[in-house]
């Protein structure tokens, strides 16, 4: 048991409690950036005087070996160590001597935590985007290649209108187009520098805040020092917005579920992401499909238990904050795993579009295109929607399609009904009326993709990735 406390204490910590304490076991993964925070304080605290240039150097190699070695294997982080910083402080004594004890000067663990933890999730949210747009490219390559590619559009999973592929895929690429903004958002609310705070009243060492603030990437210090070392709104933010982008992610793979049976047999979903039964050898189950959407429970308990950890505790720092990172891991890990699967499943899939044609044919999807027809021949709309209502009972007796009609057989139900009919109710000229914006008609279709081409170009994380570049280990020192 390797401690930063001990000077007030008299007797030792229980076993039981002590483990109970330790959060090594998952903070570990918080080295990398425990060790950036500590060189750009170092750094800091030399600017100011606080330390000598010899201190700081040593300091800053010392904390850069430290991780090299854990990086190539040579140091072991071990739970010898109550958290992470203990771990990086001791190693770092050990390697320097008296330098090393400098290093905790103006800080508290409650600012680095608060730092560390910060910078973790900013790259995580960077690896979730690059993800999420890798999503997006699949699903505009897929829209660009289906815009007459004919489906059943759904409500209340009854067939309802015709629609295209391209456009309903572009329903998904809208809503991770918002999840991506979502992210940009909380991204940038969330970038300025809690390091500097101190356990929770600032300090009374002249530390320049700016500067550490700069050196980390950030776009400046936090204002309050309370909030700063008790504020994960930031979490509970990228927790939800991993929510929403799990929740989008669940109700896709429900359709590719549909899609994929037997009943629908819309899409085949590649032997690679698909997997067998035991005992039934004909079976080739969407497991990866089903498995996103039941990870998406998982993702939002995370959300839901660091709101309920959050809720009670007054100002500023408490240990149940320590709560705030195994669960906003597991978001993250679920949320990263699930996005990467996911696109390769549906970036490998067959969508076999003569069954869907064939599917939105046989559904009277287009008897609101009958009833607009008739419309167009001066019936009210009112009692054309009845004369195409019994018309599709007379069809559903029949086992056939409208257009499968005769026009003579048309006639009965309406002398409205001419040649022109046949063409007027066609799942192509439905689908390709439909020319409002948004909708799936070629050209309504082809300026949805492009705007979502465009919405494409833009790359906000380049910002945080350069930063993270000029940081990465402290590469950039000595
Ligand atoms: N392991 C702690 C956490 O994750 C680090 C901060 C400890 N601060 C303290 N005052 N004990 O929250």
């Amino acid at each position: 048991m390797a401690q930063l406390w001990g000077g007030r204490f008299e007797g030792e910590t229980d076993r039981l409690a002590w483990a109970f304490n330790a959060s090594i076991g998952f903070d570990q993964r918080l080295f990398k950036e425990d060790i950036e925070g500590s060189i750009a304080h170092a750094k800091m605290l030399q600017k100011q005087g606080i330390l000598t240039d010899e201190e700081a150097g040593k300091i800053v190699r010392g904390l850069t070996s430290i991780y090299a070695d854990v990086y190539t294997g040579g140091l072991v982080v071990t739970d010898q160590y109550e958290d992470v910083h203990s771990f990086v402080e001791a190693n770092l004594i050990e390697r320097i001597g008296d330098a090393g004890k400098k290093l905790h000067t103006g800080r508290s663990r409650n600012d680095q935590v608060a730092v560390d933890m910060r910078l973790y999730t900013r790259n995580r949210i960077v690896d979730i985007e690059h993800r999420l747009r890798a999503l997006r490219v699949v699903l505009l390559d897929l829209m660009r290649a289906h815009v007459d590619t004919i489906m059943p559009g759904f409500t209340h999973l009854q067939k309802a209108q015709p629609v295209t592929l391209s456009h309903h895929l572009g329903a998904y690429f809208e809503m991770f187009t918002r999840d991506s903004g979502r992210l940009k958002d909380l991204c940038n609310r969330m970038n300025v520098c809690p390091l500097g705070a101190g356990a929770l009243a600032g300090t009374t060492y002249p530390l320049d805040r700016d500067f550490t603030a700069t050196l980390l990437g950030f776009d400046g210090p936090t204002r309050n020092s309370m909030d700063s070392v008790s504020d994960r709104d930031y979490l509970i933010e990228f927790l939800s917005a991993l929510s929403i982008i799990m929740m989008h992610l669940s109700r896709f793979s429900e359709e590719v579920i549909l899609w994929n049976s037997n009943e629908y047999g819309f899409v085949e979903i590649s032997d690679a992401y698909s997997t067998g039964s035991s005992i039934m050898p004909q079976k080739k189950n969407p497991d990866i499909a089903e498995l996103v959407r039941g990870k998406t429970g998982r993702v939002y308990g995370d959300l839901m238990q660091l709101l309920v950890t959050m809720k009670g505790i007054p100002l500023a720092y408490n240990k149940d904050m320590q709560e705030d990172k195994e669960g906003a891991f597991d978001a993250m890990d679920t949320a990263e795993h699930c996005l990467t699967l996911f696109t390769e499943m549906i970036r490998t899939m067959t969508f076999k579009k003569e069954v869907m044609e064939r599917s939105a044919a046989r559904g009277f999807t287009n008897a609101t295109d009958a009833a607009d027809y008739l419309v167009g021949k001066g019936v009210p709309f009112r009692d054309a929607h009845g004369i195409i209502g019994r018309l599709v009972l007379s069809c559903i007796e029949k086992n056939c399609a409208i257009d499968d009609m005769t026009l003579d057989e048309l006639k009965r139900f309406s002398d409205c009904f001419e040649e022109d009919v046949f063409d007027a109710v066609s799942m192509k000229t439905c689908v390709e009326r439909r020319l409002t914006t948004g909708a799936p008609g070629r050209e309504a279709m082809l300026a949805e993709i492009a705007a979502s081409e465009e919405s494409l170009r833009e790359d906000w994380t380049e910002r945080f990735d350069q930063d993270s570049d000029t940081r990465r280990g402290g590469e950039n020192d000595e």
